[in-house]
C-alpha cells in the first residue's frame, strides 16, 4: 500500500503516542531518530549514561515492528563476534552458520569506539552494504537494518576513536540531553509505579503501529515532498562553506550534501508538510554536519566548538526567501 502524506502523518502521530508511553519527553530526539529510520540511514547517539539511549531504541523497535539487538563493543570483540561464524557440526559433517548479532533490524551498537578498527569496519561494512561476508559467502541483512551507535567519551583510556571516514557513514548525530525539571519529576514519580518506563515496555503495553514489512512503503511518501532549486543551492552553499571556513581543518564531504538534503526533506514531512523550507535545512544542519567537521587545532584550543562554527556559517549564508 502506498501511503499518502495524511496517512503518514496519522501513523507518525500514533507511533509518537506509543513511544511517549515509555520515553518521557525527548521530542526532538525522537524526530531525529525517525528521520534516520525513514531515510533508511544510521545514526550516532550521544548522551551521558542513563539518558535512555537504550530505552529509546528498544521502544522504537517495538513501535515500528522491528527486531531489536544490541552489541556491547569491547577491546577484545572480533569481527566474527558481530557477523557470525560457520561452525562445524559433527553430527551431520557440515558447517552451519551461527548468525551474529548484526542479523537483526534495529541494532544498538554500544560504545563502538571501544573495539579495534577491524571490528568497527566489519560493522560499518554491514551498515553500508546491508549484507555480511562470512567465509567468502555473502549473507543479506534485513532491508531495514539500522544501526544506532553510541560512543564512549573519548577521554577514556583504551578507546579507538572512529576515523572520520567511518563517522561519515552515519547520517546524523542525535544528542540526548538530560530531562527538564518537570519531565524529571514525572520520571521520578513514574519510577515507583506500574507505569515505570521499562515496566510499560516489558508489559507489552506498547502497540506496534506499523508492521515492519510496511516501512518501505511508508518511506515512499518522501517522494511527494518538493524542494525548490534555491533550497538545493542553499544546502550546497552551507556544505561548501564548511570546507572553506578559516576555522575548519576538515569540512563536510559529499555524503553530507546527500544527508542534509534527505534529512531536511524527512524533517518537512515529519512536520506534516509536502515541501521543504529553509528552517528544515537549518534545523538539520547541526545534527548532520557536527560529526563530520574537524576544527583547526588553534581554534579548538581557543575552546571553539563545531556547533558554534555551523551556527555562524548558517548566519552568514543568505537564506533563500
Ligand atoms: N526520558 C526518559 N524517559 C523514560 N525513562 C527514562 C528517561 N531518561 C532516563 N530514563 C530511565 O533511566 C534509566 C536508564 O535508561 P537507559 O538504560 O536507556 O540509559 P542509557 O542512556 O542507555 O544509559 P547507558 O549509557 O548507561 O547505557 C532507565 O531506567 C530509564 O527508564
Ligand atoms: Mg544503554
Amino acid at each position: 500500500m502506498a501511503y499518502t502524506i495524511e496517512q503518514f502523518q496519522e501513523t507518525l502521530t500514533k507511533a509518537k503516542r506509543e513511544i511517549a508511553k515509555v520515553v518521557i519527553g525527548q521530542d526532538a530526539v525522537i524526530d531525529k531518530a525517525m528521520i534516520a529510520i525513514i531515510t533508511r540511514n544510521h545514526a550516532l547517539i550521544e548522551g551521558v549514561p542513563g539518558v535512555a539511549k537504550t530505552l529509546l531504541v528498544r521502544t522504537l523497535a517495538k513501535v515500528l515492528g522491528c527486531d531489536f539487538g544490541r552489541i556491547q563493543f569491547t577491546p577484545d570483540l572480533m569481527p566474527a563476534d558481530i557477523t557470525g561464524t560457520n561452525i562445524f557440526n559433527m553430527k551431520n559433517n557440515e558447517f552451519n552458520l551461527v548468525k551474529g548479532p548484526v542479523f537483526t533490524t534495529f541494532l544498538l551498537a554500544d560504545e563502538i569506539n571501544r573495539a579495534p578498527a577491524k571490528t568497527q569496519s566489519a560493522l560499518l561494512q554491514a551498515m553500508q552494504e546491508r549484507c555480511v561476508s562470512i567465509d567468502c559467502e555473502t549473507h543479506p541483512l534485513s532491508e531495514d537494518f539500522t544501526v544506532f551507535a553510541t560512543q564512549n567519551p573519548l577521554e577514556y583510556e583504551g578507546t579507538y576513536p572512529l576515523p572520520e571516514a567511518q563517522k561519515d557513514r552515519f547520517m546524523l548525530k542525535i544528542t540526548m540531553d538530560c530531562l527538564g525539571p518537570e519531565e524529571e519529576i514525572e520520571l521520578a514519580r513514574r519510577s515507583l509505579g506500574n507505569d515505570a518506563p521499562e515496566k510499560v515496555l516489558e508489559a507489552d503495553a506498547v502497540q506496534t503501529v506499523i508492521p515492519a514489512e510496511e516501512l518501505g512503503s511508508l518511506r515512499e511518501v518522501l517522494l511527494h515532498v518538493t524542494v525548490r532549486d534555491e533550497l538545493i543551492d542553499y544546502v550546497v552553499g552551507i556544505i561548501r562553506a564548511t570546507r572553506t571556513d578559516d576555522s575548519t581543518m576538515v569540512g563536510a564531504g559529499p555524503r553530507a550534501t546527500q544527508a542534509l538534503m534527505l534529512a531536511a526533506r524527512a524533517h518537512a514531512i515529519i512536520q506534516g508538510r509536502d515541501f521543504v523550507t529553509p528552517d528544515d535545512i537549518k534545523i538539520m544542519a547541526n545534527p548532520v554536519l557536527c560529526l563530520r567537521i574537524i576544527l583547526q587545532p588553534e581554534y579548538e584550543i581557543e575552546g571553539m566548538t563545531v556547533s558554534e562554527v555551523i551556527e555562524r556559517i548558517l548566519q552568514e549564508i543568505p537564506v533563500p526567501r
